[in-house]
């Protein structure tokens, strides 16, 4: 005995022409495997019977092999238990001193975090359950690049429903998230000609990155209280991508006669929107404005993901294209990674077919209202000098302070206390001293506490 049940696999390549026998063959490669780290202290190898199976040899050579190697003190060997390198062995050249991970945040403010710990694991597993039991052998090879039909069918139907989109399901690509599907739009364009793309200023900096990365040059273009100013776009630009539910990160939404302008910029030049409808399913005061995309399909490209209604760790997003954009991005996204997670895609089916996401999303909004209101309230008290910007929407407040202040001295003295935010200057912009404060992830009374730890700290 000298081993259990379990195999396990070793990479070990034996040449039964070479100069060397076997057994100087699996004792030089262990050896080296142990010096390098392949192989770290501890770990466990198969057993000599394993060995000599999987290699197609006879077990005396590992018998051998493994006690001329268990001699020079690379491998412990114990009656009844599988062989392991030894805790000792002198392996795997010292790595540098790694820093210390830094000490997790006290108040973590920072915008665009969603309550994770609300994650409705059960309903999710459940969707998981049902999509392994009804998934057929063919729908676990490779699917339709654009992503499956059952799971297009339920978002066709639930953002034509929630968001006012206009869309069939022939129209709707799921990606791995925002992210993924801003570069499949950016290098459909680029593959169409296009060369500029314009973007909100300010904007998540990612945004831009993604548009080089695509070989398009990005310009930004400014926002006010009224959001994107229109009347500032370049004639050249084939895209513009925007906010206009909740914009990202001034927290303002986009006026109705921007709304109509931007329409007829994109009609007279021939150009398109990406609609970037991060977080619209949160709106406290009133009903969301419906998407743009509604008024004008052709001419927007509609993008929404999980990441804020679910959790980031999905990676599920989704595009409702224009016709003439279906093809072009298919081929993107087969190229990308063939398409999302078909088990995932049909788990997220389920979960929208039985009301699951309505149902979360009823609960969120009201715990995150709640949560809204008691910052509101704390900057009110503790910091009155203090204007809040935006509509009562999304997860983040946007907090401007008098001039005089020092957004990033102040980013700097709260993260020396671990209290953790966005100011304007992470978003690349210039403007007013600006503090981006997310509520999503914090419970009310972490709220205050925070917010007069932070008042402390500005005063
Ligand atoms: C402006 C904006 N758009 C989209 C997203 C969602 O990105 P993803 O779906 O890649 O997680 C975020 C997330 O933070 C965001 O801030």
């Amino acid at each position: 005995m000298d081993g259990t049940s379990q195999p396990v696999e070793l990479l070990v390549a034996i040449d039964r022409d070479g100069p060397h026998t076997l057994g100087a063959q699996i004792e030089g490669q262990l050896r080296a495997a142990i010096r390098t780290g392949a192989l770290k202290p501890g770990a466990e190898i198969p057993s000599t019977r394993d060995l000599a199976r999987q290699l197609g040899i006879s077990r005396r050579v590992a018998v051998e092999a493994y006690a001329q190697l268990a001699a020079e003190g690379y491998l412990a060997m114990r009656q009844g238990a599988r062989p392991r390198v030894s805790e000792t062995a002198a392996n795997a050249p010292a790595t540098p001193d790694a820093p210390a991970p830094p000490r997790p945040p006290r108040f973590d403010f920072r915008p665009s975090f969603p309550d994770v710990s609300a994650f409705p694991r059960a309903a999710w597993l459940k969707s998981v359950k049902t999509a392994m039991n009804t998934l057929t052998d063919a729908e676990l090879g490779y699917g339709n690049p654009n992503g499956d039909e059952i799971l297009r069918i339920q978002l066709a139907d639930y953002l034509g429903r929630v968001r006012g989109v206009v869309a069939d399901a022939e129209r709707v690509i799921i990606t791995n998230g925002y992210g993924q599907a801003q570069g499949l739009v950016c290098q459909a364009l680029r593959a169409r000609g296009a060369t500029r793309i314009a973007v909100e200023d300010p904007s998540n900096t990612e945004q831009l990155e993604v548009a080089l990365r695509a070989g398009l040059e990005p310009v930004r273009v400014p926002v006010d209280e009224l959001g994107l100013q229109v009347s500032e776009l370049p004639e050249d630009v084939a895209a513009v991508i925007v906010t206009p539910a909740h914009q990202h990160p001034t927290g303002v939404v986009l006026a109705p006669e921007r709304r109509t302008h931007l329409l007829a910029w994109l009609r007279d030049h021939e150009a398109i929107a990406i609609e970037d409808d991060y977080d619209a399913e949160y709106r406290y005061d009133r009903a969301a404005v419906g998407a743009l995309q509604g008024l004008e399909p052709e001419r927007v490209v509609y993008a929404g993901s999980a990441s804020k209604t679910l959790a980031p760790a999905l990676r599920l997003g989704w595009l409702v294209v224009p016709q003439a954009l279906v093809e072009p991005i298919r081929r993107e996204k087969y190229l990308a990674d063939q398409g999302t997670s078909r088990i995932e895609q049909h788990a997220f089916a389920d979960f929208i077919a039985r009301g699951e996401l309505d149902r979360h999303l009823r609960r969120m909004r009201a715990r995150y209202r709640t949560r809204r209101d008691t910052l509101v309230e704390a900057l009110a008290n503790e910091l009155p000098q203090a204007r809040i910007k935006g509509i009562a929407a999304g997860l983040h407040v946007t907090v401007e302070l008098p001039d005089g202040h020092d957004e990033r001295a102040i980013k700097e003295a709260a993260l020396a206390e671990r209290i953790r935010f966005n100011v304007l200057g992470d978003y690349d912009a210039a403007g007013p001293p600006t503090l981006l404060l997310g509520y999503g992830a914090l419970p009310e009374s972490a709220i205050a506490a925070g917010v007069r730890e932070l008042a402390r700290l500005i005063h």
